[in-house]
This record gives structure tokens, C-alpha cells and sequence, in this order.
């Protein structure tokens, strides 16, 4: 998207808010891909389809900063939780540290290490699953939770566009790309499911179970 365009839209939407403001700079300033977070107007987006969808229970795969995780947290109902998973645990200390602060931290469930163990082993059941891990197990993550949604149930999966990679099919090497085009291919051929790209950002896809 255009910068200018980017600044006007930004401009004319909800603040991201002091805490989020705060993160966005420390992970500016300290984290080597701070690029990985939401951000403002993808943030805003999903507090906005949370708020539509009034999910009791979200599962959010890739927690990273804790970014998107507040964003969520901020438009949940109070008896309704996020569950969050972070594989790398030096990131713990940055998550709580602004969980810590958020006056919905007591909606946000933290687990740390591989969603690939963690999903089964939560034997929970999820309205709303925003996927945002490793590009090369979307597909694992969509078969483990796929049972644990109901219908109705929406899974959001980020960055399906893969910076435009998509497209340069017949170069493709790289194992993320892979995992996105097989995934895509995947959602596409699901019939139990209706589904759509947004071309926000990286590409967003909603899924919503039948
Ligand atoms: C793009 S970032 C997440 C950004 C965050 N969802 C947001 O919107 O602000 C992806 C994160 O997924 C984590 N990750 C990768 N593989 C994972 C796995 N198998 N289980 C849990 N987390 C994983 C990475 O360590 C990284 O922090």
C-alpha cells in the first residue's frame, strides 16, 4: 500500500492506543523483526472482527510481541479468553511485560512452546483461531484445530499473499512459500468451508467453517 494512502486511512481509524504505541516502539528498537507484529491498522481490524464475531474463546497461533493478542483481549467480553502460543521463549519476558500492563490481561492464556503440541494437548474449542506461525506448518495447524472449531467457527490464516511470492509459482523454492501455496491450494479445495482473501497487508484469509 501507498504511504500516503497508508497515513490517511490510519489517520482516519481508531487510535492503536498508548500501551500498543509503546510496544510498537520497543520492538522497534529492540527486536530484530518487528515487522512480524500486526500494527496498527491490521491491529484495529482485528479488534473490529472480534468485536463483530463476539467469540468466547480465541486461539491465536504465533504470538510473537503479544500485539495482536491485546488487540483481541481489548474486545472481549469479560468471561471470554484468548489463548496465545509462542514458540521462542526469550520472547516471554516482552509478552508479559505488556500483558501486564493491559486491563484485559486476565482474558489472556499464554502458552509457550509448539502449537503443534500445545493445540492438541488444550483440548479446547475455539470460535475464532487467528493463524500467523510458521508458514510451513499452516496446514498442520489447519487439520489440528479444524475438529475443534464449531460450525459457524472462522479461522483468520495471515499472510497467505507471502509478500507476492505466490505468484512466481513455477520458481518457487523456499519451503515458507511452499507451505503457503499448499495451503491456500488446500483451503481452496476444502468444501466444508466458505473462504476469502483480503488483500490487506501480506494477504488475510477468512475461513468459516459450514
Ligand atoms: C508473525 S509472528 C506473530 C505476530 C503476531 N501474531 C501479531 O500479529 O502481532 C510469528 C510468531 O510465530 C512463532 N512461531 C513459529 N512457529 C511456531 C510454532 N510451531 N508454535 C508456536 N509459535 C510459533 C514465531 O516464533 C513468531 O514469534
Amino acid at each position: 500500500m501507498n504511504e500516503a494512502i497508508e497515513e490517511y486511512i490510519l489517520s482516519h481509524s481508531d487510535d492503536e492506543g498508548e500501551l500498543l504505541a509503546k510496544l510498537n516502539r520497543d520492538a522497534n528498537v529492540n527486536l530484530l523483526r518487528p515487522r512480524m507484529l500486526s500494527g496498527h491498522l491490521q491491529g484495529r481490524i482485528l479488534k473490529m472482527f472480534c468485536n463483530m464475531l463476539k467469540p468466547k474463546r480465541v486461539l491465536e497461533i504465533g504470538t510473537y510481541t503479544g500485539y495482536a493478542t491485546l488487540c483481541f483481549a481489548e474486545a472481549l467480553a469479560a468471561d471470554a479468553e484468548i489463548h496465545t502460543i509462542e514458540i521462542n521463549d526469550e520472547m516471554e519476558d516482552f509478552i508479559l511485560k505488556y500483558v501486564d500492563q493491559s486491563p484485559h490481561k486476565e482474558k489472556i492464556k499464554l502458552h509457550i512452546g509448539d502449537a503443534t503440541e500445545i493445540i492438541p494437548a488444550l483440548n479446547l474449542s475455539f470460535d475464532l483461531v487467528f493463524m500467523d506461525a510458521d508458514k510451513r506448518l499452516y496446514c498442520q495447524y489447519y487439520d489440528l484445530i479444524f475438529d475443534q472449531i464449531p460450525s459457524g467457527g472462522i479461522i483468520l490464516a495471515d499472510n497467505t499473499l507471502w509478500d507476492g511470492k505466490v505468484l512466481n509459482k513455477p520458481h518457487h523454492t523456499d519451503l515458507q512459500t511452499i507451505g503457503i501455496l499448499d495451503f491456500n491450494t488446500k483451503i481452496k479445495l476444502d468444501d466444508r468451508v466458505e473462504k476469502v482473501i483480503l488483500p490487506l497487508r501480506d494477504g488475510l484469509t477468512m475461513i468459516r467453517k459450514k
